[in-house]
């Protein structure tokens, strides 16, 4: 999803994703075995290790045709937390699980509920979390720079949110913002970033009432490391990932479709819907195919992408009748 020129990434972000995930692997088999006592403690470890068990329902094998669990693969704990997007934190797949532990502070955490709704205000998360029963849901997760990954998320539906925040008829439209502070995501400080900050997201009232739209707070079964959004995330899986916004502090009810970051960018590139789409490719590579996450060098896993991520019979009815090449 850069769009940067190619000249202008440094070299410690072009390191083979495969050769990456096996030095990781063999540090986790270093930490698990005797090397233990040598190993410095990393801040990521002691992230690991901070994350606190949540109590939860488990994913339920039985609300498979719900689209709330799959029994593919599970992406491994280790690439989950390790490969991940948050250029608040640099644009190496590295630097989120690098950086965001040590400087992203998620206690306490507030989120600030506004426009087209009663509730309106600042609200404690941990007076938002009493409200709503935790659950796990198996979803994939489909990037739009063609990987993907099947991860243990635990959260609660969206919907219970803004059913308590009570939105008026006026609200056709919800808007995300991510924290802004250059203290904490020390990539919001550089001045030739792509991104204008905050990041932000939005969806139609519809697809935020959704079922399958979530907000996590966990995955794995314990609370969210930095690098994945702690402490509070969207999930929304039959969109491109960049739909699922990180470290939210802001909800904004709206009658106008908000602007989003992707597509304030590169608008030519990144829709406002980006519902996962086989037959419509981004304008610089395919999206037919997708790299199933954890891959190596040679075990390269391609595995064909599905309409709405695998999620159309949940999903499609809420773009009955639109062109989807004009709206992606
Ligand atoms: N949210 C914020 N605030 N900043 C980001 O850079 N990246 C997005 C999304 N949410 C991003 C974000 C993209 S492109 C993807 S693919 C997913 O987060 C990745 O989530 P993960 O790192 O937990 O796998």
């Amino acid at each position: 999803m850069l769009i940067k020129k190619p000249g202008k990434i440094p070299s410690s972000e072009i390191t083979s994703e495969s050769a990456y995930l096996n030095r990781r692997q063999f540090m986790q088999g270093a930490v698990a075995g005797s090397l233990l006592s040598a190993l410095p403690v990393s801040a990521e470890q002691s992230a690991i290790e901070k994350a606190k068990p949540l109590k939860f329902k488990p994913a339920d094998k039985s609300l498979a045709a719900k689209g709330y669990y799959t029994d593919e693969a599970l992406t491994p704990f280790v690439d989950v937390t390790s490969y991940n997007n948050f250029y608040e934190f640099g644009t190496g797949k590295s630097d989120p699980a690098r950086y965001a532990p040590n400087l992203l502070k998620t206690d306490p955490w507030s989120i600030r509920i506004s426009g087209e709704a009663s509730k309106v205000g600042e609200f404690h998360l941990e007076d938002i979390l009493k409200r709503f029963e935790l659950q796990e849901r198996i979803y994939r997760l489909r990037c739009v720079e063609a990987w993907s990954m099947v991860i243990p998320w635990v959260g609660f539906p969206l919907r219970e949110l803004i059913s308590w925040a009570q939105p008026s008829s006026k609200a056709k439209y919800i808007a995300f913002e991510t924290l802004q502070d250059a203290r904490q995501m020390p990539a919001q400080r550089s001045l030739t970033g792509i991104i204008e900050w905050p990041y932000r997201e939005g969806l139609r009232m519809d697809e935020a009432m959704h079922d399958l739209t979530l907000l996590s707070i966990g995955l794995y079964g314990k609370t969210l490391l930095p690098q994945n959004g702690a402490p509070i995330r969207l999930v929304v899986p039959w969109k491109y990932g960049f739909k699922s916004i990180k470290s939210i502090v802001g909800i904004h009810f709206s009658s106008t479709q908000p602007t989003t970051s992707w597509q304030f960018i590169a608008p030519q590139e990144y829709g406002f819907y980006a519902n996962v789409n086989p037959g419509v490719d981004h304008p610089r590579w395919s999206q037919a195919t997708e790299r199933r996450l954890p891959s190596g060098l040679f075990d390269f896993s391609r595995v064909d992408t599905q309409m709405f991520n695998g999620y159309a019979e949940q999903v499609a009815h809420l773009y009955k009748g639109m062109d989807l090449r004009r709206y992606y």
